[in-house]
């Protein structure tokens, strides 16, 4: 195919070379983005004068066109095309003319193709904002569902204290909010139109930038020129985000796996969400948690083949910047089929709350509480928590739980016990007077609960 580069050479290129060079395979998903681009660019050129009115509006309706071919698959991208650039361009000339060729004065591909590529990760952080949300309202209305079912939380794996499954679900809920945040923060960068800041160096020319970029709903435009086309630090800020997110969802994933096996018993997933094994009929097989957790591999690594990528390349553009989509891109995908896996996953398994309670009552999860029993009775915590463990030790050579040590055996320790110990160190008595803003008490679940409900409002209202 004739190059529209063929200047100084004649563009006949090997064709294995043709094929390593073109990117088309993969950008051809901005095309949306590139005509966008291109029609307001040819508006910035009519409004400047920089074309004659009648070739711009030629441009503008046959660019029109193309989309909407394009949206109906009656044309498709050409896999001979170097990118999804050129292959616009072609059509565009092929289809009106002469006047073609006028698009592309006062631009160059370099600032083209990142302002292509800021547009749609623009787009795509913003769906994904939306995915973690509904993911987020499915963990809050689990909290509320489960806000007074009490299992054991824990610390190096060991049953430490109780607290109610609300209060672990929110746990992931107040992470996820975060995601949010680092998301709407990395599009405000993102933002900043880098288009007429051409090869590098800026433009001859007397074009507007702000309009250009206006119409293209950008806040601002890029200061330097050299910058705007030299920088991937968006795609590296997002894949950053992603790739925290992905650490929360592999986390949860890895609970749910656990909780799910024989040993936890806590929670069912749906057969929708699990397989079956070929040989061991009784196998119900967590594959997509497990899954979730390995991509979480995968989209670091994108992050850190961009991050490498980048590290060592002289300003402006070359041609290893071509690499950048391909990882952003296929973070961008994982992450939304993982978000698409994972919300009606979790909406849709069955919670154990029998089994849940089993394990509350085994591994003295209210060792704690009896030792601020002494302490509200006047004893320094340190001396009431060497009391409790000594108590510990005992009920385990008498293979007994704290609630069930007789009186006697506890006032051997120290006559500050008295019968309303079990009270204090009865389970549910325990969850609900840890009454500290942000703890497992029920005020505080439902404190939390509510203002997640509003976070919620205001974010999706922010869309
Ligand atoms: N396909 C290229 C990319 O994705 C477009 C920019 C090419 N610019 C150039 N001067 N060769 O990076």
């Amino acid at each position: 195919m004739a190059k529209l580069w063929a200047g100084r050479t004649d563009g006949a290129t090997d064709q294995i070379a043709d094929d390593f060079n073109s990117s088309i395979r993969v950008d051809q998903r901005m095309y949306k983005e590139d005509i966008t681009g291109s029609i307001a660019h040819a508006k910035m050129l009519k409004k400047q004068n920089i074309i004659p009115v009648e070739a711009a509006d030629h441009i503008i309706s046959g660019l029109e066109g193309i989309l909407a071919d394009m949206e109906e698959g009656r044309l498709l991208p050409d896999p001979a095309s170097e990118d999804i650039h050129m292959f616009v361009e072609q059509v565009l000339t092929e289809r009106i003319g002469d006047e073609g060729k006028m698009l592309h004065t006062a631009r160059s591909r370099n600032d083209q193709v990142t302002l292509d590529t800021r547009l749609y990760l623009r787009g795509q952080s913003e769906v994904i904002r939306e995915k973690i949300l509904d993911l987020i309202e499915v963990l809050n209305e689990g909290a509320e569902r489960y806000k007074d079912v009490i299992l054991p939380g824990y610390t190096h794996m060991q049953r430490a204290q109780p607290i109610v499954f609300g209060h672990h679900l929110l746990a992931y809920v107040m992470m996820l909010l975060r995601d949010v945040g680092r998301l709407q923060d990395c599009e405000s960068r993102m933002n900043e139109s880098p288009i007429g800041a051409c090869a590098l160096a800026g433009t001859t020319y007397d074009t507007d930038r702000d309009y250009e970029a206006a119409l293209l709903g950008f806040d601002s435009v890029s200061q330097n020129s050299l910058d705007s086309v030299s920088d991937r630090d968006y795609c590296l800020e997002l894949l950053s985000a992603l790739s925290i997110l992905m650490m929360h969802l592999s986390r949860f994933s890895e609970e749910l796996i656990l909780w799910s096996s024989w040993e936890f018993g806590f929670v069912e997933l749906s057969d929708a969400y699990t397989t079956g094994s070929s040989i061991m009929p009784q196998k119900k097989n967590p594959d997509m948690a497990e899954l979730i957790r390995g991509k979480t591999g995968r989209v670091y690594g994108d992050l850190m083949g961009l991050l490498t990528t980048m590290k060592g390349i002289p300003l402006a553009y070359n041609k290893d910047m071509q690499e950048d989509k391909e990882p952003v891109f296929d973070a961008v995908d994982t992450v939304k089929i993982c978000l698409d896996v994972l919300t009606p996953m979790v909406d849709q398994m069955t919670v154990h709350e029998d089994r849940m309670a089993e394990a509350a009552r085994r591994g003295f999860i209210n060792a704690t509480d009896v030792a601020d029993y002494l302490v509200k009775k006047g004893m320094p915590f340190r001396q009431a928590y060497k009391i409790s463990g000594s108590l510990v030790a005992l009920c385990i050579q008498k293979d007994l739980v704290l609630e069930r040590l007789p009186l006697e055996e506890y006032r051997q320790f120290s006559d500050l016990f008295e019968e309303d110990l079990y009270e204090a160190i009865d389970l549910r008595h325990a969850v609900n007077t840890r009454i500290s803003k942000g703890g497992t008490g029920i005020a505080s679940v439902e404190a939390q609960i509510d203002w997640v409900k509003e976070q919620l409002v205001n974010l999706r209202g922010n869309r």
